[in-house]
Parts: structure tokens; sequence; C-alpha cells
């Protein structure tokens, strides 16, 4: 396993820019099974999450060829055998998104088998929700050996109607994308009450309607999608990557450095860039190429003593809970109380206990951590234990004082390709060694 070393302390500076959305990708990868056309993907990043779903779809009779364009990476799948309905528990349990084929599988073969995604690191992931939705489509499931298998009624379609999607912890965005891709090619029509809204939700629906669906309303809580008999082929470019982006934002704001970033997207990124103000990390649109508000090229600079706020994260478009750890390590040098409250995962807080082996000075208490701001946070050995949680630990690491190893890294590279690269291009002292060459220290 690799482990990261981390000298402290440089500010970052230069220019990067943000790679494609892995969380768009994944859902819009698995609508290429809702054809049996060709379906080209472009700027997919390179991440093990992505490669797991391109291993399931091979599974599942599709091909997929590779290749590039203004360095951008773009696949082309292709369904060549329809005879496989199965994403079996060895690909499910290596990445939870696997769910996102259940929607497609069902609605184009007729069936389905998806083992149930076990536990994990961020809390209880269940999928009633999904199941709930298509069942409202007329889906017939059961749960058989720890696979939920569903079936389409006797006709081979799924059949539209109203639904209410949302649930405890409010809207679920896999399950709108499963709902909705089932929807495309059922009877008639559906309508997605309790939609989530996030970006990469919207990004699907643009590549379900280029391959001739009728989804409209994506990007609000009401989705209307008026089922087609067949869908064909279609060229998409994802999202740029607003977690991604988010990440490298907090990270020049930590260490007190000044960073382009170009391909931002800063249109989905309202209510964090709305936090970074608050504390002094100042975000501001250049010139570029495009007026395009999800690709602009900003510039962010920051204050020298950081202030505290108060985070709530919410469902888009309110504070994303994919920043809550970076923005806990940020908060963590700030001059004064911080609150942070997680509302989507009530237990995502692993990075915690680790950031307190750093100086931190964080009161945790239920959906609630008290960050108390500390002069400096002091290098240490932690432990990685989600992707999230790993980006944390690396920001923190870059402002410590001394070096910092984070163990476990393997988490950052399902969902960030190259970061250490990309950090040691703006400035940062970044090694990634094999965790069995470590002295602790
Ligand atoms: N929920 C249910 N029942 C369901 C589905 C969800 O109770 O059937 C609950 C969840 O437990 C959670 C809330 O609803 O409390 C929202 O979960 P959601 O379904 O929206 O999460 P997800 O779709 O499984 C995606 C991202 C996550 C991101 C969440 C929330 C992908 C591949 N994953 O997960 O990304 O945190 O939305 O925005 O898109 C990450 O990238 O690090 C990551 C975890």
């Amino acid at each position: 396993m690799d482990a990261f070393t981390i000298h402290g302390g440089a500010p970052l500076s230069g220019r990067v820019r943000v790679n494609g959305s892995k969380n768009a990708a994944l859902p819009i990868l698995a609508a290429a099974l809702l054809t049996d056309e060709p379906v080209t993907i472009r700027d997919v990043p390179r991440l093990a999450d992505i490669s797991n779903m391109l291993r399931l779809l091979e599974r599942l009779g599709c091909t997929i060829d590779e290749h590039e364009s203004n360095g951008m990476r773009g696949l082309t799948i292709d369904v060549e055998d329809e005879s496989d309905n199965t994403a079996p528990y060895d690909v499910v349990r290596t990445m939870r998104a696997s769910v996102c084929v259940l929607g497609p599988l069902l609605a184009r073969r007729g069936m389905a088998r998806v083992s149930l995604p076990g536990g994990c690191a961020i809390g209880d992931r269940p999928i009633d929700l999904h199941l709930r939705g298509l069942e409202a489509l007329g889906a017939r499931i059961t749960l058989e050996g720890g696979d939920v298998v569903a079936r389409t009624p006797p006709t081979g379609r799924l059949i539209g109607k109203r639904l209410f999607l949302g649930g405890a912890n409010g809207p679920t965005v896999l399950g709108t994308a499963n709902i909705m891709c089932a929807a495309t090619l059922a009877k008639g029509t559906t309508i997605i009450e309790g939609a989530a809204c996030e970006p990469e939700v919207v990004d699907l629906a643009k590549l379900l309607n280029a391959m001739g669906a009728q989804v409209m309303g994506a990007g609000t809580p009401r989705i209307t999608v008026e089922g087609v008999e067949r869908l064909h082929g279609a060229t998409h470019t994802v999202i740029p990557d607003r977690i991604e982006a988010g990440t490298f934002l907090i990270a020049a704001g930590i260490t007190n450095g000044k960073v382009t970033l170009e391909n931002c997207p800063s249109d989905a990124l309202v209510a964090t860039l709305d936090q970074l103000e608050r504390v002094g990390v100042h975000v501001m649109a250049l010139p570029g190429r495009t007026e395009d508000p999800m690709r602009e090229t900003v510039e962010v600079q920051c204050e020298r003593r950081l202030k505290p706020t108060i985070v709530t994260t919410q469902p888009h478009p309110g504070f994303p809970t994919d920043l809550q750890a970076q923005m806990m390590a940020l908060l963590c040098v700030a001059d004064g109380n911080s609150v942070i409250t997680e509302r989507i995962f009530e237990q995502r807080f692993l990075h915690v206990a680790e950031l307190g082996r750093m100086g931190a000075n964080l009161f945790h208490q239920g959906p609630t951590v008290v960050v108390s701001g500390v002069r400096e946070l002091i290098g240490a050995p932690v432990m990685a234990s989600d992707l999230r949680a790993s980006a944390c630990l690396i920001i923190a690491g870059l402002a410590a004082r001394g070096q910092t190893t984070v163990r476990r890294v393997y988490h950052l590279d399902r969902g960030y390709e190259s970061m250490e690269k990309r950090l040691n291009s703006l400035g940062a002292l970044i090694e990634r060694v094999d965790e069995k060459q470590l002295v602790e220290i």
C-alpha cells in the first residue's frame, strides 16, 4: 500500500486544470447500457473508481475503446452482448457506485441482479430509495443471497408514474440517476418529485437527452421523463469535478498560496465560494477562453489570518458533504471557533481524530464538530479512512510544521488523479512511498 510523506509549509502557487468529474462520470458510463449503439464520453478522469466501473461494464458485455484528444481521456462504450445482467459482490464491494447499473440494466435488459452494497466508512448507505423508486415504476424486487434482483413487469417494460424520492436525509443523488435512467425507456411519463438537484444529475440528463431521451427539469426537485422506445448513441463531455476544484481552492487557502484553476465549475460551487470568501479565501474569475460558468478560469488568493465560520452540509446548492472534511482542515488554522454540522452522512467524521493527532483542537458531538482554531498544525503520522478524509489530511499536511505521513492513500486514488504530482507542480513537497518503507517517527 502507498503512503504520502508531506513536508508542510510551502505556499502553493501556479496553475492547474480541474479534471472531469468522477461522480458525474460514474452514472454517465453506466447509462451507456441503455443503448446498443456506441456512446463516447470525454474528459473521463483516470481513477480507481472509474476503472472499477469499466471492469463492471466489460463484465456486462461492453467493449471499451480508450482514446485521447486535447489531453483529455475519451472512452467509447459499445454494448456487444446483453446476456449478462449481474453486478457481482466482488465488484460492488470495491465500489458502491456499481449500483448505478441497476436502473439502466433493468430498463434495457428487463432484469438486473446487483449485489447489495455493504457498510461504508462514511456511515450507513442504504439503497432503499432506489428500490422504492423502481418499484413505483412497476419493478418486482427481491433479495436473493445478498443480491437485489429486479425484474420488469411481464410486458418487459417499466411503467411511468409520479413518485416521491426524498428520504430522511434529503434527496438521493445516485437514486435519482437510477430512476431517471430507468424511466427513459418506460412506457409513459415519470415524474420524480424530491429529485436530487446536483450538477451531476443535470450532466447525466444532458447525456440521456443526447441519446434521444426526453428528460426535463433536471437540476430542480421535479424531473419529468417521457419514456421512449429506444435510445441511440451519443457523444458527451463530462462536467469538471466541483469537489476536486474545491479541494484545490482549500489547499491554496490553507497554505496562503496564489493558484489559478482552469476549468473551474464555479456555477456548481456557489455555497463553497461563499464560505471561502467568509473565511478570507478570495476566488476571482479571470477572463478566459469561455464564458461558461461551469468552465471558468479563477484565481485564488487569501488573507494571512483566516476567519472562522459556521458550515452545515446540505444537498445541492448547499455546502457539499464531499468538501466537509477539507473545509475542516482549513478551519483548524482559522482565528477563532468554527462549527461544522454534517447533515448528509452524520457519521462522516473519521478525520476528526486524525486531525487531532496533528494538534487540531476539535470537539465532536453527534453530527457537529466545534473547531477551535490553533496557530499551527504539527506534522504527524495519520491514517486516511475514506476518499475525502484523505484529501483533508493532505491539506492539513500541506500547512503543518514538519513532516506528515498519510497512510492508505489508495482511498485518495479512488477520486483524485495523480494528486501528489499536481500538488507538487504547484510547489507542494509530497512523496509517494510504499508504506513498508516508512520508519515511524
Ligand atoms: N439514502 C438513503 N436511502 C437511499 C439512498 C440514500 O437513506 O436509498 C441517504 C444516504 O444514506 C444519505 C443521503 O440519503 O444520508 C444522501 O445519499 P445519496 O444517495 O445522495 O448518496 P449517493 O448518491 O450514494 C453521491 C456521491 C457521494 C456524495 C453523495 C451526497 C457518487 C458516486 N457518490 O452518493 O460522493 O457524498 O452523493 O452528495 O456520486 C464522494 O465522492 O466522496 C462521495 C461519497
